[in-house]
């Protein structure tokens, strides 16, 4: 990678924290679908609130809550104090964290701190990796793999899937040729677990039975209705250029509402785990758009493991909110589970879920 590939991609994280921040980026022909569905409310819950347990596991680990913070930033100065805030929050509530795309990284020493500093501030809760879907497809050598591991002593590998958002952003790689082969290689040799996410656009049933073939472990949807990175893209691409002419018009709305709502690829994928005992020991990360503890508890009703939030997380960062925010969401899923009498995590992902007419 030259200096000016290097320079444009420092500039890309910092405007896609800023654009987040303050842009208008949801998807607005489409929610999570997450609001389609309630719990049965159960009069005689037989608990006592104060001794329900938001602790689980995942990937064999015990955590504080069913939520990750998702992936964002990491590559720029600015992006080494986002960092520290969200593994200090990570740290605080015992849930995993996953850092953004490390490209940068790869290629430029200049801030790797910014990664790094997780670890520092993070030093007991599961912290992943992440890169994308055209880095993979071109093939990780040995020593870039090490160099993201070890920066931040990594507990698995998260591969961002977004030809969506690769397709409108100004400068994309929209080359995704031999990504599940060269997938399979990484997933063969690395010593740490592979989780693949989507960034809005979810992922399918179909997709993923390929992931699962390929050797990923975990598969964190990243559905539609929160965050549609096609819009994040979309303001960049008219910053530098003007109007948008790339599209016919009532296509351009389309596309940037394109994917799959988050709940429909939570009930696809779980399924898609019933047809199929040999993906029973695959786990399921409900992420895009989730905003509240009462989604949180949606989700894991209808699959997830855990749920995970990105955008939410950093408004909350910005609004000076952080552990208030997640404190928040933790007493939503709390009242969840005392009004369906489920005193841990476990008992609430085996309740039903009602579709509202
Ligand atoms: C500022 C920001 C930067 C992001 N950068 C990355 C990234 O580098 N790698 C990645 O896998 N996902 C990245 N994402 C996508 C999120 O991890 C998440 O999948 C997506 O935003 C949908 O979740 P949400 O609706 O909660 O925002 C980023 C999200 C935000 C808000």
């Amino acid at each position: 990678m030259n200096d000016r590939t290097s320079k444009t991609i420092v500039e890309r994280k910092h405007s896609h924290v800023e654009i987040c921040l303050h842009g208008d980026i949801a998807f607005n022909r489409k929610t999570t679908g997450l609001e389609r569905f309630e719990f049965e409310h159960n009069a005689l819950p037989e608990i006592c609130f104060s001794d329900i347990d938001l602790s689980t596991t995942f990937l064999g680990k015990k955590i504080g809550a069913p939520l990750m913070i998702s992936s964002m930033t990491g590559g720029y100065s600015e992006a080494a104090t986002v960092n520290q805030r969200l593994a200090e929050a990570a740290e605080h509530f015992r849930i995993p964290l996953g850092v953004g795309s490390m490209r940068q990284a790869l290629e430029n020493s200049a801030y790797r701190d910014s990664f790094a500093i997780v670890r520092k501030y993070a030093p007991s809760v599961q912290i992943f990796a992440n890169i994308g879907a055209p880095e993979i497809a071109k093939g990780l050598t040995d020593t870039e793999i090490n160099i993201m591991l070890e920066l931040l002593e990594a507990d698995g590998l998260i591969v961002h899937l977004n030809a969506a958002q690769e397709l409108f952003q100004p400068e994309g790689n929209t080359d995704f040729k031999d990504f599940l082969q060269q997938l399979s290689i990484i997933t063969a040799k690395i010593p740490v677990p592979v989780m693949v996410k989507e960034v809005g656009c979810g992922i399918s049933a179909s997709s993923a039975t390929r992931l699962i073939e390929a050797g990923v472990k975990v598969i964190d949807v990243a559905g539609a209705g929160g965050t549609s990175w096609q819009k994040v893209e979309e303001i960049r691409y008219t910053r530098q250029f003007g109007h948008d002419t790339r599209f016919s018009i009532s296509a351009l709305e389309e596309l940037l509402n394109w994917g799959i709502p988050t709940a429909q690829c939570l009930l696809d994928i779980s399924t898609l785990k019933k047809e199929h005992p040999e993906f029973s020991t695959i786990e399921i990360i409900a992420s895009g758009g989730i905003q509240s503890g009462t989604d949180i508890a949606k989700s894991l009703a209808l699959g997830a493991h855990l749920a995970a939030s990105a955008n939410g997380i950093l408004k909350a960062l910005h609004q000076e909110a952080l552990e208030a925010t997640i404190e928040t969401w933790l007493n939503d899923l709390r009242a969840v589970m005392f009004l369906t009498g489920s005193a841990s995590i476990m008992e609430l992902r085996q309740k039903s879920l009602i579709l509202k007419q």
